[in-house]
């Protein structure tokens, strides 16, 4: 652990779930209780699922192990897509207590449904995440997630309140009055973007406060891609302990995963109640732990909206537990949708954050550009100063440039046209940020 950290004191194992620590038997035999009563459950009462299981010549009686479940059909956000807005329901519209919606870059929103069961599980399910980052009853909890239709903000809420926290419901924006906030009430646990986060940081500076006096101890962030680079950016720059956590509207919302405070290793998933595997996203074939590829979740308890095999579009791979038994999922490198082609070069955007990050000049807040202006790609990083980073010349930052250039082209082998900006100068966004504009096509 960093020196100048915090002490948090991870919970106690009496503390824990007695699921988080049980056996590898007992969990395997939980999951396939819960996979059948699932697959019988959505089979039963969605009739998009009932046919796509024809198709494939599956019933749920077909199901007697886990690793049977690569015989049913995958579920993908066209699914949703098609049966808008409530077609993928197992329940009448009347026994949900809530809604949520995702925005979606194209078409429809993707809506989801919860029973007061699955709420109950949701906030269950957060608070377990709020647990393993190191919090506890009692504890003040700043969320600067957006409330709304978005899971981030409300999910975080509820788990917070169940853990016996006492929350603040900020919600994103008005970064200003984030700061004072968090100065006069001095909050123990900010839940936040990793982009906004550092967008805070920034206000705090410009404010002329010290963001390392203030009272966080733990910052718990997701809902966007971000590398252990910028969790040791955030730490730096906050004096706070930073955990990832993770999850998607169409599984539940935040609380899927987390991190644990003990370990700091990738996140553990909550296998009680999301079976996890990893495919080849091009052949959907089930991957072994270990490798990489697409992480795809099937529902063990949601009622009104279980989902089989759901592919996330998200890249990682499967570990084994360390501070729980429970398998972990590395840090999400990045989305198969955000991988970007630059002149038959394969990258996401998190590996030039990484090297970014190399750069003791230069902040957590950038922007890729890619144009094609004469028939070849061309991708410009715009990377913004830190505060009180002042290169005292031109020269000095052109180094800088020149530097990072060289790292993006001897480690990923693409050339970029790096450009150094003043703090402030790239938009920032108040939850998920935007890293890419592809301008390639576009006239
Ligand atoms: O982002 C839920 C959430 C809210 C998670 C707050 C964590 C904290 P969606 O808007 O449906 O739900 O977006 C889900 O965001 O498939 C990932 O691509 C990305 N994502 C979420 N958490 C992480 C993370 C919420 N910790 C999509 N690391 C997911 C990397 C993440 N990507």
């Amino acid at each position: 652990m960093t020196a100048d950290l915090p002490s948090v004191a991870p919970p106690r194992r009496s503390e824990l779930d007695p699921i988080e620590i049980a056996s590898r038997d007992e969990i395997a035999a939980l999951q396939t209780q819960r996979l059948k009563w699932t697959l019988r459950h959505a089979y039963d009462n969605v009739g998009h699922f009932r046919d796509k299981c024809a198709a494939l010549a599956v019933h749920p009686d077909d199901l007697r192990t886990p690793a049977d479940l690569a015989r049913f059909p995958f579920t993908t956000k066209d699914d949703l897509r098609r049966t808008y807005p409530f077609g993928m329901f197992a329940v009448p519209r009347e026994r949900l207590l809530r809604l949520h919606a995702s925005s979606g870059t194209t078409g429809k929103p993707t809506v989801v449904g919860y029973t007061e069961r699955d709420l109950a599980i949701w906030s269950e399910l957060v608070a377990r995440s709020i647990r393993a980052s190191g919090g506890k009853r009692g504890d003040l909890v700043h969320v600067a997630y957006g409330y709304g239709l978005f899971t981030g903000g409300l999910g975080a809420h509820y788990g917070a309140e169940r853990l016996g926290c006492t929350v603040i419901p900020v919600s994103g924006g008005m970064t200003e009055r984030q700061v004072q906030i968090i100065h006069d009430f001095k909050p123990d646990i900010i839940m936040v973007t990793p982009s906004y986060m550092l967008a805070i940081a920034d206000e705090f500076e410009r404010q002329g406060l010290d963001p390392r006096a203030a009272s966080l101890k733990i910052g718990i962030h997701g809902a966007e891609p971000w590398t252990n680079a910028l969790r040791q950016e955030i730490e730096r720059r906050m004096a706070m302990h930073a955990l990832d956590i993770y999850g998607l509207s169409e599984v539940m919302g935040p609380g899927v995963a987390n991190e644990c405070i003990e370990t700091k290793d990738g996140l553990h998933l909550w296998e009680d109640h999301f079976y996890p595997e990893v495919i080849d996203p091009a052949t959907g074939e089930v991957l072994p732990d270990g490798a990489v590829g697409e992480l795809v979740f099937t529902t063990l308890t949601k009622e009104a909206l279980p989902l089989i095999r759901y592919r996330t579009r998200d890249l990682t791979r499967l570990l084994p537990g360390t501070a729980r038994s429970m398998r972990r999922m590395e840090k999400v490198t990045g989305r198969s949708d955000d991988m970007l082609i630059v002149r038959g070069v394969n990258l996401f955007p998190s590996q030039i954050e990484e090297l970014i990050l190399k750069q003791a000049a230069l902040s957590g807040h950038y922007l890729l550009e890619l144009s094609r202006p004469r028939q070849l790609d061309e991708l410009a990083v715009i990377a913004e100063l830190r505060p009180g980073a002042t290169p005292n010349s031109a020269e000095a930052e052109a180094g800088i440039a020149a530097a990072l250039a060289h790292d993006i082209k001897s480690l990923i082998g693409v050339s970029a046209r790096v450009e150094i900006v003043p703090v402030g100068k790239i938009e920032r966004s108040i939850g998920k940020a935007r890293r890419v504009v592809d301008l390639r096509g576009k006239g």
